[in-house]
C-alpha cells in the first residue's frame, strides 16, 4: 500500500476527510447530575481535532431517561442544555478540519438499573450476562423482555437523540449496534431468543436494528452522515461468539447495506484476528459483501498497524492509543514507535483527571 494513503482525503458523503486516523467513540461516566460532560473532557475531544483526526466521535450517549444507562455519569442529548453544551465543542472540532459524530445506544440487559431513573432493565429476551457487573461486582439482574410498546418506546428514544445531535450541529450520528448492548443483543441469537418477528433468522434478529435505522434515518437532513457500528464481541460475556458463522456475519452485514447508513464502522478486538475459523479478517468478510465505507478499529497503534488495517478498510479509529497520546495523529504520520497500551490503562478515562 502506498505510505501516502494514511494521509491522503477520504470522501464520507460530502464531507472530504484529511485523512484517515480518527478517535473512536470512548465512554468516560464524566457527566454528573445534568448528563453533560466535563469541560475537561469536551477540551479532549477538540484537541484530538486540533492534533490532526479527520474525525472525531463522542463517548456512546444514553437514548432515554427510563432504562438506557448502564454506567454512572453517562451523558444525554435531550435537553435544550445539553445541545447547547455539545454545539459549542461540534464547532470548535470544525474550526480545527475534523468532523463529529456523536454516537448513541441502548445498554439493554447491560443496564444498571439502579443509575436509572425507571430502575429497569429491559433486553430481548430474559437472559442475564453470565459475567458480573463490573461496576458493582454483582450480578445483572435478569432483564424484562420487551414488548412491542417497549421496543417502539426505546426506537422513540433513538429518534429523541438524533434530533438533538442534529441541533446541536453534529456531522454525523452514529447508532451503536456493538459489544453487546441493546441492538448487539437483538441480532445476536445468544441473546435473542424470542419468537416472534424480532427473533429467530437472521433477518428476524435484524428487523430491531432496521427499525432504529428507518426511524433515525428520516430525521437526519441530507448533508449529516449516519453510521452504524457493528461488532462479533461483547463487553459482558466476552468469549462468546455473537454470530455462529461468516454466513449469518455476511447475511447481517447485507441486510445493513439496504439501509439507509453512510458507512459502517466495524469494531474488533484486534483486528487482525482471523474470524469465524475461517482465514479471513472481521474487515475482509465484511468488505466482501458491501461497498459502504468502512472504517476499523481494534490494537491500531501506530504506522504499521494502521496501514496494515487499511487494505480491508477506509478509516482507521483509535480507542486507547488516541486517549493517551494526545499525539498520535502526528506521531503516527512522523513512523514513531509506539507503545500497544493494555486496557488498564484505559481505565484513566473515567477518573476526573484531565487527559493531555
Ligand atoms: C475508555 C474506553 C471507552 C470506550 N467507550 C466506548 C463507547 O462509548 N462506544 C463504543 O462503541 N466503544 C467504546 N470503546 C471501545 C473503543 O471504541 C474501541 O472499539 C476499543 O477500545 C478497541 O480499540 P483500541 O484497540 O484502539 O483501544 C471504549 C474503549 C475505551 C478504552
Amino acid at each position: 500500500m502506498s505510505s501516502d494513503l494514511l494521509f491522503s482525503p477520504f470522501q464520507l458523503k460530502s464531507f472530504t476527510l484529511r485523512n484517515r486516523l480518527g478517535v473512536a467513540p470512548m465512554t468516560r461516566m464524566s457527566s454528573p447530575g445534568d448528563s453533560i460532560p466535563r469541560q475537561d473532557v469536551f477540551d479532549f475531544l477538540v484537541r484530538r481535532a486540533e492534533n490532526g483526526a479527520s474525525i472525531v466521535y463522542t463517548e456512546a450517549i444514553v437514548t432515554d431517561y427510563e432504562s438506557s444507562q448502564g454506567y454512572p455519569r453517562q451523558s444525554r442529548m435531550v435537553t435544550q442544555k445539553q445541545i447547547d453544551a455539545w454545539s459549542s465543542v461540534v464547532e470548535d472540532i470544525r474550526d480545527h478540519g475534523g468532523i463529529s459524530i456523536m454516537q448513541m445506544f441502548h445498554c439493554g440487559r447491560m443496564a444498571w438499573p439502579e443509575v436509572n431513573p425507571a430502575e429497569r432493565s429491559i433486553a430481548p429476551s430474559r437472559i442475564a450476562p453470565k459475567q458480573l457487573n463490573p461496576m458493582t461486582g454483582e450480578a445483572y439482574p435478569l432483564p424484562e423482555e420487551m414488548s412491542q410498546f417497549d421496543i417502539d418506546h426505546v426506537i422513540n428514544g433513538f429518534v429523541e437523540t438524533a434530533k438533538g445531535a442534529v441541533l446541536a450541529g453534529f456531522d454525523g450520528v452514529e447508532i451503536h449496534g456493538a459489544h453487546g448492548y441493546l441492538i448487539n443483543q437483538f441480532l445476536s441469537s445468544y441473546s435473542n431468543q424470542r419468537d416472534d418477528s424480532y427473533g429467530g433468522s437472521v433477518e428476524n434478529r435484524f428487523r430491531f436494528a432496521r427499525e432504529v435505522i428507518d426511524a433515525v434515518a428520516l430525521v437526519m437532513p441530507e448533508d449529516r452522515l449516519l453510521t452504524f457500528r457493528v461488532s462479533n464481541w461483547g463487553i459482558a460475556d466476552m468469549e462468546v461468539s455473537l454470530f455462529d458463522s461468516a454466513e449469518d456475519w455476511q447475511q447481517m452485514i447485507g441486510l445493513l447495506v439496504r439501509t439507509p447508513i453512510d458507512a459502517i464502522s466495524l469494531s474488533t478486538y484486534n483486528f487482525k484476528d482471523k474470524a469465524f475459523g475461517t482465514d479471513q479478517t472481521m474487515s475482509q468478510l465484511t468488505r466482501e459483501v458491501t461497498p459502504l465505507p468502512l472504517m476499523i478499529c481494534g490494537q491500531i497503534y501506530d504506522r504499521k498497524s494502521a496501514e496494515e488495517a487499511l487494505e480491508f478498510a477506509d478509516i482507521a479509529l483509535s480507542s486507547k492509543s488516541i486517549l493517551l497520546n494526545p499525539n498520535w495523529v502526528s506521531d503516527v504520520r512522523d513512523g514513531k514507535e509506539l507503545p500497544l497500551h493494555k486496557s488498564e490503562e484505559a481505565g484513566v478515562a473515567y477518573t476526573d483527571k484531565p487527559l493531555p
